[in-house]
């Protein structure tokens, strides 16, 4: 045994303790697999953004604490004009065991995972279950590449294909499980398909930044999937071919047209429920939101939303005053949202629920899935 793998395996264990004593960890399988499964082998080189938000590159050799530390590795980035975005990652090992754990994951499962990345978590379900069962893609052919090298050289050979996976991977299922580590803004009906009966999925369903969370759903018995947001929020890269192109933001010049109050929270992002059920509520695809800063103080005073069309709104943190200009008032969805909320009992996220019925339509709702709170999700299908 090398010097780097004494370094490692400690390090592993150690990693695979603190997941158990912290409750991530459940099972003794899932506590062998972090511990046996060599995380610096897939993340060679990753990212982190300095002081002034600059990413900077780093090798994680001789910096194994970091690696075998509970913390989301950022391994490519994406030039998007001027700045630079994660688009993948190797997802911090607390929210992977705990996304694993919830799966209930068995002896004689065959798993599909939808967004490969370093191959890490491919690696962890290899072990679990053995490479035979494990199927896992991504959109990016490069990094499936890396994953299968680095796969094979721990030893597993799991089915990878680079592909959409919105698709799913039709030529292997079904599987008794899907994972995806991307978020989705509705649940693909591939996935659907290709699930066995009793089967389950967990997945992020995010319809803008921060609005959304993991759902676990199983399959119904009229057909289609029903299940529970988890209570913990969590949150990943959006699926790529979803991304909204980013719009500049109006002009700070621009005078408002209208002006009402809000008893809404300010942002409406800080309450993610909230956030989320505006969304339903008719805020537009592709909103860019943020907040300003007073110049002196750096502290934020406004939250801003502006539509593909131009509409914004603005509220401000400090006398709830909110002023707009457009065709589309953007902040009467988060009101309306915020109201049905409040009526609701302020319901955190594992009071609400999800449905993907027969047909294909999707329905998020509060307590029940036939009950008074209920929104349609956007399918794309009109
Ligand atoms: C958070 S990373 C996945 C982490 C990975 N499970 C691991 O263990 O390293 C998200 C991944 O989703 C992938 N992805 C994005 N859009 C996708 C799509 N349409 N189909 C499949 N994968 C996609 C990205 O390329 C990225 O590698």
């Amino acid at each position: 045994m090398t010097a780097t793998d004494l370094d490692w395996t400690s390090r592993a264990r150690g990693l695979a303790d603190l997941l158990r004593d912290h409750g991530d960890i459940r099972s003794p399988r899932w506590h062998a697999a972090v511990a046996e499964v060599p995380r610096h082998v897939f993340v060679p080189c990753v990212y982190e953004q300095d002081g002034t938000g600059a990413w900077v590159g780093w090798e994680t050799s001789g910096k194994l604490d970091r690696v075998y530390a509970p913390q989301t590795l950022v391994t490519v980035l994406e030039d998007r004009g001027g700045y630079r975005e994660p688009v993948s990652s190797s997802t911090n090992p607390e929210l992977m065991v705990r996304m694993l754990e919830t799966l209930d994951i068995r002896d004689g499962h065959r798993v599909l995972e939808i967004g490969t990345g370093t191959g890490y978590n491919a690696g962890l379900l290899s072990h679990r279950l053995g490479d035979g069962r494990v199927f896992s893609v991504d959109v990016d052919a490069g990094l499936v590449e890396l994953a299968r090298e680095r796969l094979a050289r721990v030893g597993y050979r799991p089915a990878l294909a680079a592909v959409d996976g919105e698709q799913g991977l039709p030529e292997h299922a079904p599987y008794d499980r899907i994972i995806a580590t991307c978020s989705v803004p509705v649940i693909p009906d591939a996935w659907v398909k290709q699930l066995t009966r009793g089967g389950g999925l967990l997945a992020d369903l995010k319809l803008a930044i921060s609005a959304g969370n993991l759902v676990h759903l199983h399959t119904a018995s009229g057909g289609g999937l029903e299940g529970r947001f988890v209570a913990r929020q969590a949150s990943f890269m959006a699926m790529r071919h979803h991304r909204d192109d980013p719009i500049p933001l109006t002009g700070s010049d621009v005078e408002p047209e209208r002006f009402r109050s809000t008893e809404a929270p300010v942002p409406p992002w800080s309450q993610p429920v909230v956030w989320f059920l505006a969304q339903l509520s008719g805020l537009p695809r592709g909103i860019v939101f943020g907040t300003l800063l007073d110049p002196e103080t750096r502290q934020p005073t406004t939250a801003t939303l502006t539509a593909p069309d131009g509409s914004w709104a603005r509220a401000s943190f400090t006398d709830r005053r909110v002023a707009e200009r457009g065709e589309v008032a953007l902040w009467e969805p988060v009101e309306r949202a915020h109201a049905r909320w409040v009526e609701a009992g302020r319901p955190a996220w594992d009071r609400l629920g999800l449905t993907v019925g027969p047909d294909g339509d999707q329905w998020v709702w509060i307590d029940e899935p036939g009950g008074q709170y209920r929104w349609k999700l956007p399918t794309g299908r009109g």
